[in-house]
Formats: structure tokens, C-alpha cells, sequence
């Protein structure tokens, strides 16, 4: 069984050692934190391991595969203090689970020692380590890396029940972007139409009350249809009257809000267009959207 030292053992360094050990997939050797007590409390989770601090990096036990699990923002300088103490050979496999940068980016330093280097993005968020654990089965993670280390790393999220894909190092960021715009943005919109309706006279309690059963029936509706079908409204009706209208009042309360509006009308007529609307409603459309085609 292959040895696996956890550099970050915080939210998800803490969840896939538990699982990776649970599953007999990695011997776990050092679980290494900022602070000891943080360590230990790891290795209390993880229920393997033994405790290091990061003035002890000198000290830690050889491992042939090494998670850099810290802030994204500690990567870098995390990977070069392991490559100055002499962690990482032509043998060693490390990786992050960042989703904002590849593993060039910031393990160069392990891959000057030899080392064989990935990032492997679990597409999860892991609020709370145990309900994480209780939740991975069926996370897709997006890999990219050298081979030798992915044929590895593809083969320890399988059998704790990930499902890897490959992406391009050079797609990496837009392949962040995507994830960015269907869940963080899809909270910004609904803070937007909640803000809509206190506008309108609707109190936010209520709001959140009137959007749940349409917002949820719409999600499901995209993942059981597909976009172009799950699409319903006034864009989706050719009904350019009330758009019309409906950008002239978000233009008299907040522009900022219009130009949203116009801006993602122009995606939702696009997919709408092949859909029954005629040429001209769809020229009439495009011009109350600001497109220019
Ligand atoms: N959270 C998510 O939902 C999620 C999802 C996918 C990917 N990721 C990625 O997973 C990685 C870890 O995120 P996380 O949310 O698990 O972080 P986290 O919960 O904040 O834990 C970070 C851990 O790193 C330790 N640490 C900080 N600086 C360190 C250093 N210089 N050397 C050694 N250890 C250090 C901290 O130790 P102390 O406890 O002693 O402070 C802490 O235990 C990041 O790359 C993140 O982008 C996160």
C-alpha cells in the first residue's frame, strides 16, 4: 500500500484521508497543520497518522505520495519549504486539490526534485469534514497532471467513490469559472430577485417563501430536461411587449440590475431562438437586449 503524508489536513485534507484510510487505499504517515493541537485533532478525525507542526517539516517520515492540502495561497511556498527539506525524488507523487491553479503553477519546486506532480479538484464543498466523509460518494473531481501521478490518484478517488475527469492545465481557470458561475452566481441571482421583490413591495421572508418551490422545480427541471426545454417565460414566449417593459423599470431602479438583465436575456434568447420565436420578435428581442448580431 502506498504511504500518503498530508501536508494541510484541514476540511478536505482531513475527509479524503479518512476515507483514503477507512479504505484502505493510503497508509497515512505525517498529518501536518500550522499549529500541533490542530494536527492532533486531524489525527483524531482521520483516526491514522501521527501529528507534525510545520516548524517539525525536518522531521516528517518519507511517503511516496504527498497531498499539499493548505490555503491555496500557501502552496507555493509550502511546496518549496518540502523541496528545500529534502521531501519529495524521482519517486515521490504530489498533489493539491486546488480548483484555481494547476499543479505547475504552484508545485513546480517538488517537480524540480524529480517529483511527479497533479491537481485533483474534488467539485464538492466540504463545509463540515464529517458530513464531507458521509457525502463523497459520486464527487466528480477534475485532474490534471503528469500521468504517472493521475493513474494513481484517479485509481484512490475511485475507490472511494470520486469520479475523476481530466481537464487542460490551459482550461484550468475557465473550468473554475464554470463551477464559479452555476453556484456562486445562481445565489447572486436569487439575492437580486429577492431584492426585486422588496423593491416591489414583497417582504424578503416572502420572497424567499414564493422563490423556493419555482427555483427548485427549475433546477430540476434543467438536469432532467436540459436547458433548452426546462426554459419557460416571456423571452422563451416571444413576448417582447413585456420584456420591453420589464427593462425600462429595471432601468428606472438600479441600471446595474438592467444591464444584467439585458445581458443574460442575450444567453436566454439564444437558446430560445430555435425554439418557435420568429425572425422578426427575435430582431425585436435582440435589439431591447442590447445584442449586437
Ligand atoms: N473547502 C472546500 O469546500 C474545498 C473544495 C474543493 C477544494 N478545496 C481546496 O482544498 C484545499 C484546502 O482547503 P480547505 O478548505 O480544506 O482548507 P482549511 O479547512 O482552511 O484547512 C487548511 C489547513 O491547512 C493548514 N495550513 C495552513 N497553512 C499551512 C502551512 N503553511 N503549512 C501546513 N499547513 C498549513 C491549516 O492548519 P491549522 O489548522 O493549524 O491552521 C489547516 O488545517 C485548498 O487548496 C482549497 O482550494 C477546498
Amino acid at each position: 500500500m502506498h504511504t500518503l503524508n498530508i501536508i494541510g489536513a484541514g476540511r478536505v485534507g482531513q475527509t479524503l484521508a479518512r476515507l483514503w484510510h477507512a479504505h484502505s487505499v493510503f497508509q497515512i504517515g505525517a498529518v501536518c497543520n500550522r499549529s500541533i493541537g490542530s494536527a492532533q485533532a486531524a489525527v483524531d478525525f482521520i483516526q491514522a497518522g501521527t501529528a507534525f507542526d510545520v516548524d517539525a517539516l525536518s522531521l516528517l517520515p518519507a511517503a511516496d505520495v504527498w497531498l499539499l492540502a493548505c490555503p491555496d495561497d500557501q502552496l507555493q511556498a509550502c511546496c518549496t519549504d518540502l523541496s528545500k527539506h529534502g521531501a519529495f525524488n524521482q519517486d515521490s507523487i504530489v498533489f493539491h486539490c486546488s480548483g484555481a491553479l494547476t499543479a505547475h503553477e504552484v508545485l513546480q519546486s517538488a517537480k524540480n526534485c524529480g517529483a511527479q506532480i497533479a491537481s485533483a479538484h474534488p467539485i464538492k464543498s466540504f463545509a463540515n469534514p464529517d458530513s464531507a466523509v458521509q457525502g463523497f460518494t459520486g464527487t466528480f473531481c477534475g485532474t490534471e497532471g503528469d500521468a504517472a501521478a493521475l493513474a494513481v490518484l484517479e485509481s484512490a478517488f475511485a475507490a472511494i467513490g470520486g469520479h475523476c475527469f481530466t481537464i487542460k492545465p490551459e482550461s484550468k481557470t475557465l473550468y473554475h469559472a464554470a463551477s464559479v458561475m452555476a453556484c456562486n452566481y445562481l445565489v447572486a441571482l436569487q439575492e437580486v430577485s429577492i431584492q426585486a421583490f422588496t423593491q416591489a413591495g414583497v417582504a424578503r421572508e416572502q420572497a424567499m417563501a414564493i422563490l423556493q418551490p419555482i427555483v427548485s422545480d427549475t433546477v430540476n427541471n434543467v438536469f432532467s430536461m436540459g436547458t433548452q426545454a426546462a426554459l419557460t417565460g416571456p423571452i422563451a414566449r416571444g413576448d417582447a411587449a413585456v420584456v420591453e417593459k420589464q427593462v425600462a423599470a429595471l432601468k428606472g431602479w438600479r441600471m446595474d440590475y438592467a444591464q444584467m438583465y439585458q445581458q443574460l436575456g442575450q444567453v436566454t434568447l439564444t437558446l430560445a431562438e430555435p425554439c418557435g420565436i420568429s425572425d422578426q420578435t427575435a430582431r425585436r428581442l435582440a435589439d431591447i437586449l442590447g445584442r449586437e448580431d
